[in-house]
């Protein structure tokens, strides 16, 4: 297998595997329903892995969204790389010829096509499976509000767990990151739910040349990872009806948190989003 994709860990078969659990429960579950079913990988690649560590090759989410028994009536990738979406085309037309004629490759951000592919879908008729796969921040907070205003898409998102973390300095100083984090998570909520006041304030820190922030306090990082996970997941619930509350944390060798795999369904329905969830959860609990 030759491919110019390399990266990820031993988590990233644990993410496809979670993940193309899914699609086959959910193209089965969709089967007999009137709406037409659509697949949108935001983060494609090229269909092939190899782990940066060089210890594995994976089949990656496009190849194994397009190989599924049970077929959507259409796909849309999106990939940044021009040569990664040309890779993933040639993919397309040399293993899956049969099926060319309902995909599209963009080469492009994720941000801007995925908006572009919502415009073009009347969501009344279609039911949406999408996979938000970025190696670190890319995703913006309005591209989930406009994922959750279609009201048809289920959602799996990779959150970009440690560049979050590092962006949050114990000492307080995260002007650099302010503009980054609020693109993230939406808004400035989390300076008041990851810092407080620091209680070591002195006497010094009230002169002029002292390193305080502008109204005189000084802050210091009051979170772990499961208030930094129970806040990512709060957040996804302020625009989606149904989050899961078991995401699984993927961890590198040292044991630190590196990424948060979330699901979150955009539908109304009750009904929809009980079956989605207890499939999502079911595969989160156990596999
Ligand atoms: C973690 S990989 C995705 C892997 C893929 N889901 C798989 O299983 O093979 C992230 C991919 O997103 C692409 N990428 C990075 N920034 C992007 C952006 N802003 N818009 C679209 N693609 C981007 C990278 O080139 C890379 O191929």
């Amino acid at each position: 297998m030759v491919t110019s994709q390399k990266f990820g860990g031993k988590w990233t078969e644990e993410k496809l595997n979670i993940f193309t659990s899914y699609l086959e429960a959910y193209l089965i579950a969709l089967q007999n329903q009137k709406f037409k079913k659509i697949y949108i990988d935001a983060f494609a690649g090229t269909g092939e892995i190899e782990t940066s560590d060089g210890e594995q090759y994976l089949v990656g989410s496009a190849k194994r969204a397009l190989a599924a028994d049970r077929k959507f009536d259409r796909y849309y990738f999106i990939e940044g790389d021009e040569k990664k979406a040309a890779e993933l085309r040639e993919v397309v037309n040399t293993e899956f010829p049969y099926l060319s004629r309902i995909v599209t490759v963009y080469c492009g951000d994720a941000n801007d096509k995925l908006a572009q592919i919502i415009r073009d879908v009347d969501w009344r008729y279609n039911r949406g499976l999408l996979f938000l796969d970025p190696y670190a921040t890319q995703v913006n907070w309005t591209t989930l509000e406009t994922v959750a205003r279609t009201k048809s898409i289920d959602v799996w998102y990779l959150f970009p767990f440690s560049a979050l973390n590092r962006m949050l300095p114990k000492n307080g100083k995260y002007e650099t990151w302010e503009n980054c984090i609020d693109r993230l998570l939406g808004d400035d909520g989390w300076q008041t739910e990851f810092y407080k006041e620091d209680p070591q304030m002195s006497l010094f820190d009230l002169l002029p040349d002292s390193e305080t922030s502008n109204n005189g306090t000084r802050k210091v990082k009051d979170s772990n990872t499961d208030h930094i996970k129970d806040y990512i997941i709060s957040r996804l619930g302020t625009i989606f009806p149904c989050v899961s509350k078991h995401p699984r944390i993927f961890r590198n060798s040292r044991n630190s948190p590196m990424f948060l795999f979330c699901f979150a369904i955009s539908s109304e329905s009750p009904k929809a989003q009980r079956l989605a969830l207890r499939i999502a959860d079911h595969i989160l609990k156990n596999k």
